[in-house]
């Protein structure tokens, strides 16, 4: 488990992470979400003792982890996988790593086989690729076995197979009743991956919920009706709160009524229908509305060059 209290930490003027309170709970992947520079590496460098806070305080299964007498064996860390010494093969990295806990070389030769670097484990590591350097990284945070795994973008720059092992890997980790916190901006992946979401905006939380709840509370469900008799069924559904879109003739999308309603509502005014979808928001469209405000470095809108020429 890991507890923030009132975290927080400025760099001159830039307040990276504000107040920042949290609980990472045990037996859950929890995802860490925001924009760039929203904080999330600042708040995972303090958890570990890299940064140190200007106010407030963090502890990882109640103690800081500062004062852990075999840190590897508590928390498993990715934060840079570039932190490599760029001449030593992956192997006497690792090796060296697991020395100064005391763990056996059998445990080496174990998290390279796990992150599948075994083909490049006598290669020096400068010479990774980025996936590479990412599973030797992941290979590293693994070595002590912990209880507590803390991975900042993971799977940035891991091939499918990798994003998949991932994937799979932490959710096996929490169902094991470790504690996982991991940062990604893939949020198709994240919502395969996490069961609770911590969302930061500008050093803030903007939430902290399960995914489902979050999904749920930031986006429409849109239920996707195909009827013979559309206008009567818009007009049957014509009371306060309920939008209708019509995509194409006999299709009808309908926001702010269940599909059970929508059922009824049907059934009563004997109107058939041939198709009644519910399709819930995603969490790239909960994201994008919750941080909306948040965002700190904005992309042009870009417009269809087709469009722009006719
Ligand atoms: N060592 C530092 N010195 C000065 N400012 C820093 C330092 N580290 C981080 N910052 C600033 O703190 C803010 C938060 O940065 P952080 O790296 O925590 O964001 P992030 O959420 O991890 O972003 P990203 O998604 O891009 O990785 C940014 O404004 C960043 O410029
Ligand atoms: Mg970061």
């Amino acid at each position: 488990m890991i507890v923030a209290e009132g975290l927080t930490k400025r760099f001159g003027d830039t307040a990276a992470v504000s107040d920042v309170s949290f609980t990472v709970q045990p037996g859950k992947v929890t995802g860490f979400l925001g924009p760039n520079g929203a904080g999330k590496s600042t708040t995972m460098r303090m958890i570990v003792g890299l940064d140190r806070p200007t106010a407030g305080h963090v502890t990882v299964n109640g103690a800081p982890y500062r004062t852990s007498r075999a840190p590897l064996t508590e928390v498993g860390v990715l934060l840079d996988a570039k932190a490599v010494h760029t001449g030593r093969s992956a192997r006497s990295h690792l090796r060296a790593i697991a020395a100064t806990h005391g763990l056996p070389k059998s445990r080496v030769d174990e998290v390279i086989d796990l992150t599948g670097i075994g083909s490049v484990a006598r290669r020096r590591a400068g010479k990774f690729s980025l996936g590479m350097g990412q599973r030797l990284g992941i290979a590293a945070a693994l070595l002590g076995d912990p209880q507590t795994l803390i991975l900042d973008e993971p799977v940035n720059g891991l091939d499918p197979e990798g994003v998949r092992w991932v994937r799979q890997f932490v959710r096996y980790q929490a169902a094991q009743g470790r504690t996982v916190l991991l940062s990604s901006h893939l949020m198709s992946e994240m919502s395969l991956t996490a069961d609770h979401v911590i969302v930061l905006g500008r050093g803030r939380v903007l939430a902290d919920a399960p995914l489902d709840e979050l999904v749920a509370a930031w986006t429409a469900t849109t239920v996707l009706v195909r009827t013979p008799r559309p206008s009567e069924l818009v007009e049957a559904l014509s009371t306060a709160g309920v939008t209708v879109t019509t995509p194409e003739t006999g299709v009808l999308h309908v926001e702010g009524v269940t599909a059970a309603a929508i059922g009824d509502t049907a059934a009563a005014a004997g109107i058939p229908l041939h198709e009644l979808t519910p399709t819930a928001g995603s969490l790239e469209d909960a994201y994008l509305a919750l941080t909306g405000d948040a965002v700190e470095y904005r992309t042009a809108d870009v417009t269809d060059p087709h469009q722009e020429q006719s």
